[in-house]
């Protein structure tokens, strides 16, 4: 159990290609907590062929949410493990509405009082332009297309969710790499401070 409000535990959203990947990395450097994406957790799955990785494929592959109740099971497995004591970044999760409502008690299980939520801000142009060259498996024109309507159908509603409750900081994403991790530092506050 853990209920320090010191520790970092922070929600990364934004839309595909927004840069979550990219920033959880430098966070996890920075303040030295454990970066846990929900995406990188089902294609480790889907690329041992496990039997979870096998119901999934097809659905990343066409761009589609995997089944909330699976996520949220992967979550929560994942926090128990010891690393996530000194606090964690969630990157694309949660991205539904249901899945940020279903991680409240996952966390109240966990004693954790307090997640900063942080949203990356992209253009859809901007999605397309950085996913089209970049190559992974689900980066086709039409897979992109998917990820972005339910970016704008599904995970709006976490966003407004979060929102709502002023939980949530706007970043601009479309900055150079370095310019977004340093507002994001700036709104962090200095590691150890
Ligand atoms: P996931 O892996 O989460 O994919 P995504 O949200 O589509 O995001 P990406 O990984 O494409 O982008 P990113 O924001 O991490 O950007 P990145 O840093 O890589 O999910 C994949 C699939 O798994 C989903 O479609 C779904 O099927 C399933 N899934 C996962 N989580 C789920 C959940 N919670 N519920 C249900 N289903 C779930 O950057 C992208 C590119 O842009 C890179 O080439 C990078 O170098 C470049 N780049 C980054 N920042 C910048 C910048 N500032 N300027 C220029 N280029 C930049």
């Amino acid at each position: 159990m853990d209920n320090d409000s010191e520790t970092m535990r922070l929600i990364l959203i934004g839309g595909p290609g927004a840069g979550k990947g990219t920033q959880a990395k430098r966070i996890k450097e920075v303040y030295g907590i454990p970066h846990i994406s929900t995406g990188q957790i089902l294609r480790d799955e889907v690329a041992k062929g496990s039997e979870l990785g096998n119901q999934v494929k097809g659905i990343m592959g066409r761009g589609e949410l995997v089944a909330d109740e699976i996520i949220l099971n992967l979550i929560e497995n994942r926090l128990k493990l010891p690393d996530s004591k000194k606090g964690f970044i969630l990157d694309g999760f949660p991205r539904t509405l249901e899945q940020a409502e279903g991680l409240e008690p996952i966390l109240k299980r966990r004693g954790v009082t307090s997640v900063k939520v942080l949203l990356l801000n992209i253009s859809d142009d901007e999605i397309l332009k950085r996913l089209m060259s970049r190559g992974r498996a689900d980066d086709t024109e039409e897979t992109i297309a998917n990820r972005i309507q339910k970016f704008h159908n599904e995970t709006q509603d976490a966003i407004d969710y979060y929102n709502e409750r002023a939980d949530l900081v706007r970043i601009n994403g479309e900055q150079e790499i370095d310019a977004v991790a340093a507002e994001i530092v700036q709104v962090l506050g200095a590691p150890g401070k």
